[in-house]
């Protein structure tokens, strides 16, 4: 398949490009975790962050931040983060509670929901990353000796490349039910590398599976350019996020999961954030603004 050459290709690890977006989300899943009203819980986020020399002085507590939740990026985006993984975790679980025994997380990043959820114990979670950012992952969670709840299946690939190969050689079995997550991840792939995904993930799913992602609707990405979140994100801790995202046009994927006979809805954040009484809210200059997160399922006959 084809795939545009990107600057997120030049670092493999966690220690800079698109690799180190994986820690501000575990950064942000650590404060989260430790909130008094705490809306998801991952007690393996912090070690990631303490691992890694490119985060050396984040916080992992909403304490350790001096302005709290007015901290444009470790109160209000750290907690969208929290947010997000609270909404797809209850996704996860419903899915599986309906039926699906695989679970493909693409561009898994840090995510320890094989670690952290009461998943079914027939259950296999395979995490799709390019190979520095599961090695890295790995090392902390074994020095931490974590032990996955369901069967664990690392795939070090890039997305950009021949992923159904490594997936399919790995165990994954389309006609067994599955739901996929892809978290944080379309906006950093070419366009054509995101149409592929949604092809793809149709061509491998039979009836009862379910998949959710998140995109940035803007037209114009750079619309928000001077946003408090873009621009504390880059200036505090070098991560220019405008720079990562892929600035081609995006497929409507949701539109066509629908073509192909999935049911979908799409919602904002800030949809859930009234559902669970906290987490960000529409702001002027919002980056915030254009995500969606979709929920789509391939439903039974
Ligand atoms: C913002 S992080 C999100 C990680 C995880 N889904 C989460 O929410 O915690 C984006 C992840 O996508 C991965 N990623 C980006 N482009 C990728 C590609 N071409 N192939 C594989 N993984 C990719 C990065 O390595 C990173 O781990």
């Amino acid at each position: 398949m084809s795939g545009t050459a990107s600057q997120h290709t030049d670092v493999d690890g966690v220690n800079g490009g698109v690799g180190l977006t994986a820690l501000l989300v575990a950064a942000a899943r650590a404060i989260e975790t430790y909130r008094h009203d705490s809306l998801a819980q991952d007690v393996h986020a912090e070690h990631f962050v303490r691992a890694a020399p490119a985060c050396e002085h984040w916080p992992v507590r909403i304490e350790q931040v001096p302005d709290g939740d007015a901290d444009p990026l470790w109160g209000r985006f750290a907690r969208y983060f929290g947010l997000r993984t609270r909404t797809l975790d209850d996704f996860l679980l419903r899915s599986v509670g309906t039926g699906a025994r695989q679970v493909v997380l693409l561009g898994a990043g840090l995510d320890t929901r094989a670690f952290r959820l009461d998943l079914p114990s027939d259950c296999v979670v395979f995490e799709i990353d390019r190979a520095g950012v599961l090695a890295f992952k790995q090392q902390v969670l074994t020095d931490v000796s974590a032990a996955p709840k369901v069967t664990r299946v690392p795939v070090p690939v890039d997305l950009r490349a021949d992923w159904v190969g490594a997936l399919t050689t790995s165990g994954f079995e389309p006609a067994v039910p599955s739901v996929w997550l892809a978290e944080g991840l379309l906006f950093y792939l070419p366009g054509s590398v995101e149409t592929y995904l949604i092809n793809t993930v149709d061509r491998l799913t039979t009836a009862g599976s379910a998949l959710a992602f998140e995109a940035k609707l803007e037209k114009d990405l750079l619309a928000y350019r001077d946003s408090a979140i873009y621009t504390a994100t880059r200036e505090r801790i070098g991560i220019d996020l405008l720079h990562l995202f892929d600035k081609g046009p995006r497929p409507d994927s949701a539109g066509d999961l629908t073509a192909k006979g999935w049911s979908t809805a799409m919602h904002t954040p800030f949809d859930f954030t009234r559902l669970h009484g906290r987490g960000p809210l529409p702001e002027p200059n919002d980056a915030l603004e254009g995500n969606r997160w979709v929920f789509a399922h391939r439903p039974r006959p």
